[in-house]
């Protein structure tokens, strides 16, 4: 008998936008840009596939507007995409994701991608500059036509050193017409669940609409995330859930309400459309080998899958 997977094809509002299904594009740096006809074409190609919501890659926020143009490079992406992004330029992107019938949203890095930058490193002034830089990207994504942004907090990266990015989330600058998510780790570098649920009631107060928990932990599907439902608003879950069994569980048990697919959507863009039709024989698997997806990242170059014909 088929496989019962209609739990990951309903519908969820979240503020006046629907998503139309439970199966999300993390963020994941491609390196083919976001202004190119490869960039535009990489994320048209993953909404066609059947996603309910692409999150756009982490962008540093200091590429938007041109007005904090200073970029301070070093970190592992070498050719880091240095094109300032307006409203104009990235419309494309977000209507090509829109066309594919996806919500689109894009994921805000504080510097450079891949810098290691550490919170003792900043001065105040930097750190003033890094919110200029917020409040300048999102509304020049929304203007661009973007459904939500996502500050990125997690994978030990500066924000999530930070740990109190409450006082960066102010509501005029994230607007009451459009999304706000927040990536955050939910166990890391001397904090645990305890002081990560203190921070998400900060964060869901400051008025972020979905929690974005990564990673949670592989064993157990969604489990990590389970405890951030108790805020009221919806919650991603992430890690290795394109084994269906686990997607489901993780819906099922209640533990997200979104479950993200990041290397799997690299291998084969279409395997939410495949899992709805019941076609899981034709899915192009992950291996999980990562030498192309993180290994071409780490290198510098546009990332691809070694299991593309
Ligand atoms: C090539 C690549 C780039 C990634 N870039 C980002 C990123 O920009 N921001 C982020 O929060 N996570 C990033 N990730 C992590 C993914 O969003 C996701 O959390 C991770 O791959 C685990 O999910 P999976 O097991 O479904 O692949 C990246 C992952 C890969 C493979």
């Amino acid at each position: 008998m088929a496989m019962d997977t209609s739990l990951l094809f309903q519908t969820l509002s979240v503020k006046g936008r629907t998503l139309r299904n439970r199966i999300v594009m993390p963020p994941m740096v491609v390196l083919r840009g976001l202004t190119t006809p490869e960039g535009v074409e990489w994320y048209g190609r993953h909404a066609r596939g059947g996603v309910a919501l692409v999150i756009v890659e982490a962008t540093a926020v200091n590429r938007f507007g041109g007005s904090h143009l200073h970029l301070a490079h070093s970190g592992h992406v070498r050719n880091e995409d240095v094109t300032p992004l307006t409203a104009e330029n990235l419309r494309p992107l977000v209507d090509a994701i829109h066309a594919g019938g996806a919500l689109a949203a894009i994921q805000l890095f504080p510097v450079s991608f891949g810098r290691p930058v550490s919170p003792a490193m900043l001065k105040r002034d930097e750190i003033d500059g890094i919110l200029a830089g917020y409040r300048a990207a999102a509304g020049i994504c929304r203007e661009a036509g973007f459904d939500g942004v996502e500050p990125h907090g997690a994978h030990g990266y500066v924000l999530n050193l930070f740990f109190s990015p409450v006082k960066n989330r102010r509501k005029d600058e994230f607007g009451g017409d459009g999304l706000l998510l927040y990536r955050h780790t939910p166990v890391g570098q001397g904090y645990g669940i305890e002081e990560s649920l203190a921070l998400a009631e900060q964060l869901v107060k400051a008025g972020v609409d979905i929690l974005d928990i990564s990673p949670s932990s592989i064993e157990a599907p969604g489990d990590r995330a389970a405890p951030f439902k108790r805020f009221g608003v919806p919650v991603i879950t992430v890690n290795e859930l394109d084994v269906v069994e686990r997607a489901l569980e993780a819906l099922r048990e209640k533990r997200a309400d979104l479950v993200a697919i990041g290397r799997a959507l690299i291998a084969d863009p279409d395997w939410p459309i495949k899992v709805k039709e019941g076609r899981l024989d034709e899915i192009v698997k992950c291996t999980r080998c990562d030498e192309m997806c993180f290994g071409n990242l780490k290198k510098g170059i546009p990332i691809e899958c070694t299991q593309w014909a």
